[in-house]
């Protein structure tokens, strides 16, 4: 097993491993190089729809979404796909998934099965070094502040997604979501500091109305992306990407209008966060 960095302080390659039948020990350093990475990619694997469960079994156990449709044949993976007549995309936007949890999924392995002749990449941002370049004063101003997540403004019934020709696809428009954490989070187990905070789902910080929290909130935001914490993957057949929803954003680049894409998902389970 080789591992190679997409970017200074964002992503690993990992070659000479498959994923459908790897080690234990193997399956070891691959989650301590996620969790430090935040996301790593996996070109040529073999991965069949029951070896995506499988690993997510194996993994530590599988998250259903509530809101993107789901295989017909197989429950656990949600299909991210984009019609070649549809122009919204999902994910489209920097965000992390799940954060509306209370309990938020761990992070997502992603494959490819049909993708467009260009573009279509994804983005991830590393949310340690985004904490690591704030200011000190920005540091203590969030120091031990709460936040508020939910995911209702984005998929309910009259949400984002709604006013979208991404609206038909989605499912759970009467759901209700809603859950608090510190804005600044040890990652469970690595222990580094990450700011945990997106534009998606964090709406105000506890005790603050939405007004009062933007200001602060569009800082963060801002200041989230930095010149060099981010990576992109160029997808090809064969390629499979799982990500930490704690370490990192990431970002669906919508650039192929006229083609069809589609990925399958499954969203691994996470633990409660802490400051
Ligand atoms: C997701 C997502 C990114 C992509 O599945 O959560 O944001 O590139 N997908 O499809
Ligand atoms: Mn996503």
């Amino acid at each position: 097993m080789k591992m190679t960095p997409m970017a200074p302080k964002c992503g690993v390659e990992i070659s000479g491993i498959q994923l459908a039948t790897c080690s234990d020990e193997e399956m070891e350093a691959v989650k301590q190089a996620i969790y430090e990475h935040g996301v790593a990619v996996f070109r040529d694997q073999e991965f069949s729809p029951e070896d995506h469960i499988r690993f997510g079994k194996r993994w530590g156990g599988i998250d259903i979404n509530n809101y993107f449709p789901l295989q017909q044949d197989f429950q656990e993976i949600a299909v991210v796909k984009k019609e070649a007549d549809q122009k919204t995309n999902i994910g489209g936007d920097w965000h992390t998934d799940h954060s509306y949890d209370q309990i938020p999924a761990m992070g997502s392995v992603l494959v490819a099965r049909e993708l467009p002749p260009s573009g279509g990449d994804t983005m991830w941002a590393h949310m340690g070094a985004a904490y690591d370049a704030l200011s000190d004063e920005v540091k203590a101003e969030i120091e031990g502040l709460e936040a508020f997540h939910t995911a209702d403004h984005i998929y309910k019934a009259d949400g984002l997604y709604a006013q979208t020709d991404m609206g038909r696809e989605l499912r759970g428009h009467d759901l209700k979501t809603g859950a608090v954490h510190p804005v600044v989070i040890r990652h469970p187990h690595t222990g580094r500091k990450l700011l945990y905070v997106n534009k998606a789902f964090t709406i105000n910080f506890v005790g603050k109305t939405r007004e009062e929290s933007m200001p602060l909130l569009e800082k963060l935001f801002a200041a989230a992306l930095t010149d060099d914490n981010q990576c992109r993957l160029e997808w090809k057949p064969g390629t499979v990407a799982i990500w930490d929803n704690r370490t990192t954003w990431h970002n669906a680049v919508n650039d192929y209008q006229g083609h069809r894409r589609e990925m399958h998902r499954i969203t691994l389970s996470g633990e409660a966060l802490a400051a």
